[in-house]
């Protein structure tokens, strides 16, 4: 099948971002490895970054021309702000995991909520860079059963 990866804005910094919060890694090393795992289940993922809600929202639109088949989706700081990609998902309709590194639930009030989680297959959240992988294992499973 063919999977999509959206990273928001700032994850691009990953590995000197905050290190305490969100690892070591970068945004490299989790494309990479989520890449390859992906390839392994018999996918093929494609990878995007901005930091630009307008060009996440035009991703998620290109992602159905494309028969994207799933999402997964760290919408970092838009997670708690943007309607416009929440709706643009919603217009898709392309079943979509919704991942954060860090345990949002245990940080600032204002990360608890999410204009994404209600409409998510799933949420995966405080894992580091091991939820990519947990969320990539899902779609693999759900892929399979349809
Ligand atoms: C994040 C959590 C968000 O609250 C924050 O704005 C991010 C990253 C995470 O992966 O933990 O940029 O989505």
């Amino acid at each position: 099948s063919h999977l999509l990866l959206i990273n928001g804005p700032n994850l691009n910094l990953l590995g000197t971002r905050e290190p305490g919060i969100y690892g070591s890694a970068t945004l490299a090393d989790i494309e990479k490895g989520l890449a390859e795992e992906a390839q392994r289940l018999g996918h093929r993922l494609a990878t995007f970054q901005s930091n630009q809600e307008g060009q996440i929202v035009e991703r998620v639109q290109q992602a159905r021309a494309e028969g994207v088949d799933f999402i997964l989706i760290n919408p970092a700081a838009f997670t708690h702000t943007s309607v416009a990609i929440r709706d643009a998902l919603l217009a898709v309709a392309i079943p979509f995991i919704e991942v954060h590194l860090s345990n949002v639930h245990a940080r600032e009030q204002f990360r608890h909520h999410s204009y994404f989680s209600d409409i998510a297959v799933g949420q995966i959240v405080g894992l580091g860079p091991l939820g990519y992988r947990l969320a990539l294992q899902a779609a693999h499973e759900r892929l399979a059963k349809r």
